[in-house]
């Protein structure tokens, strides 16, 4: 036996005897293997003429000119949206549908807007990304069309913004990372969510360190989706939770958990654990209108992850069952707690208030949330300063009630200042990462599953999460731009 295949079949044996104690317990998968009892997915180097994209920015492009990609439920809000900003072109409209992309001119009409270019069919995206007076293509298609579109975007010169989750598996995460890094386009995931209003003025207060050290948090998507499965184009979502286990839409809850945790500026997620209950209504609407027989989404599943320093983070899906909609959102802090759904509220301990700049707030009991008239004054107190420049526009123009705006707004805004923006590819990777990680563990077991360092070692790199403002440069340039 040669060398090496000596060496080979010593640490075959080896992963037998620490890996696999047990012969009911897994050795591998299609994309991971075990080690001392952790699944562990294949991870890809780094190829020879990519670049780290943390912290990246480009030069400035004083205006953003746009392709609007899908255009069903969702599309149509953000075209709209973007009449109302500055410095913002809408050059093409596209949607596997003609009728789609032709009914959105008339948000271009409205705003006194030239007509933009149509394209549609399956590969119509082609064309669009193909123009060279593009620079951002907005993709707001199903799940299963987002990478394909957002690879042939950056391919083609073009910086991207892709609908939640951007990616469903943890292959088409690096893909993304890979063609971003090579081609150095921004990727971002909308994840309008992290921009509503408690959420951001939350992380505001924990940047600031009112809740002391956090320790725990809590995220959801739960929302009975019943009435709404028929609107979906080609019936894409049900038929995704029918073919996909794990937590198929975790970005909502699980981002502004991530944020408020500093993951990849700080911190790292090491290994996550999940369990998931059969599917009962799931199964029960899919047999009706799919006529199947089987559904791999259970109804609700519950996800745990630990970070290197040391934190917990759980995380919930259900949209299946008739509960309130519910995002939970839930900080838990040495010195205090917030809490968004089914009631939002803040706990504080009195010496986290500084008197001297709120000297109306009383004694606090802190067994309790705060009165509501002293959160009202402390949200007020601690609004972030996006909040503050962009709130009453927000509201006006909407979008689940402005934080949708706030979002395009900010994406519009770093790329016209030149600078990092606030969600980039690795946020994407990490948030979406959670579904396949998730079915991978609640296939196995619950055993624990190890998080992917998306970074490539560059997770503690950066200094804590920073929404930069024209002006500001970042203080660590991990590479050059
Ligand atoms: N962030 C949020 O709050 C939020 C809310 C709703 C939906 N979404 C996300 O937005 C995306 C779209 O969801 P939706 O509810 O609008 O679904 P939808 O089915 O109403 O719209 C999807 C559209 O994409 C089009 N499409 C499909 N393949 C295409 C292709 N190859 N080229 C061009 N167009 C194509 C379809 O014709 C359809 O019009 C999903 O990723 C969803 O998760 C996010």
């Amino acid at each position: 036996m040669k060398k090496q295949h000596l060496i080979l079949a010593i640490a075959c044996l080896a992963t037998l005897i620490t890996g696999c104690k047990s012969s009911e317990k897994p050795l591998a998968g299609s994309n991971w293997h075990v080690e001392d009892g952790v699944i562990v997915v294949n991870e890809p180097h780094r190829a020879a003429g990519q670049q780290s994209m943390l912290e990246f920015y480009t030069d400035p492009i004083p205006v953003v000119r746009v392709g609007f990609v899908g255009l069903g439920m969702r599309g149509p809000g953000a075209v709209s949206r973007f009449t109302h900003m500055e410095g913002v072109e809408i050059k093409a409209l596209c949607d596997k549908y003609p009728d789609r992309a032709h009914a959105c001119q008339r948000y271009l009409a409205n705003a006194g807007m030239p007509e933009a270019a149509e394209y549609s069919g399956d590969e119509g995206y082609k064309q669009l990304c193909e123009r060279d007076d593009i620079d951002l293509v907005y993709i707001a298609t199903n799940w299963q069309t987002h990478v394909e579109i957002a690879l042939y975007a950056m391919e083609h010169g073009k910086h991207v913004a892709i609908e939640v989750p951007s990616a469903t598996s943890i292959e088409d995460c690096w893909r993304l990372i890979d063609t971003s890094e090579r081609t150095r386009k921004h990727c971002m995931m909308l994840e309008n969510c992290v921009y509503d209003f408690f959420e951001l003025t939350c992380l505001n207060m924990a940047q600031k360190g009112l809740f002391g050290e956090i320790l725990h948090t809590e995220g959801a998507y739960i929302h009975n989706l019943e009435p709404f499965w028929d609107d979906y184009a080609d019936n894409w979502r049900l038929d995704f939770n029918q073919k996909h286990g794990g937590d198929v839409y975790p970005t909502h809850g699980f981002g502004p958990c991530c944020q408020a945790l500093n993951i990849h500026r700080g911190d790292k997620m090491e290994y996550l654990v999940s369990m998931a209950t059969k599917s009962v209504n799931g199964l029960k609407i899919a047999k009706k209108k799919m006529g199947v027989d089987e559904f791999a989404c259970g109804d609700h599943i519950v996800t745990l992850v630990m970070t290197k320093s040391g934190k917990s983070m759980e995380i919930q899906h259900n949209v299946f069952t008739p509960r309130p909609y519910n995002r939970l959102y839930q900080l838990t802090g040495t010195e205090g707690f917030a809490n968004k759904y089914p009631v939002s509220g803040l706990t504080l301990r009195n010496s986290q208030i500084d008197r001297n700049a709120l000297p109306d707030i009383p004694q606090l009991d802190e067994h309790d949330f705060v009165p509501n008239d002293v959160k009202n004054e402390l949200l007020q107190y601690y609004k972030h300063p996006i909040h503050q420049e962009i709130e009453e526009k927000a509201k006006q123009v909407g979008g689940h009630g402005g934080m949708d705006f706030v979002m395009d707004y900010r994406l519009v805004y770093c790329l016209q200042n030149g600078l990092p923006l606030d969600q980039d590819v690795y946020d994407l990777a990490e948030w979406c990462a959670i579904s396949e990680l998730s079915a991978i563990s609640h296939a196995n077991k619950s055993m624990p599953v190890r998080f992917p360092d998306f970074t490539r070692g560059d997770w503690n790199k950066v200094k804590g999460l920073h929404f930069y403002m024209k002006g500001e440069r970042p203080a660590t340039k991990i590479v050059k731009n």
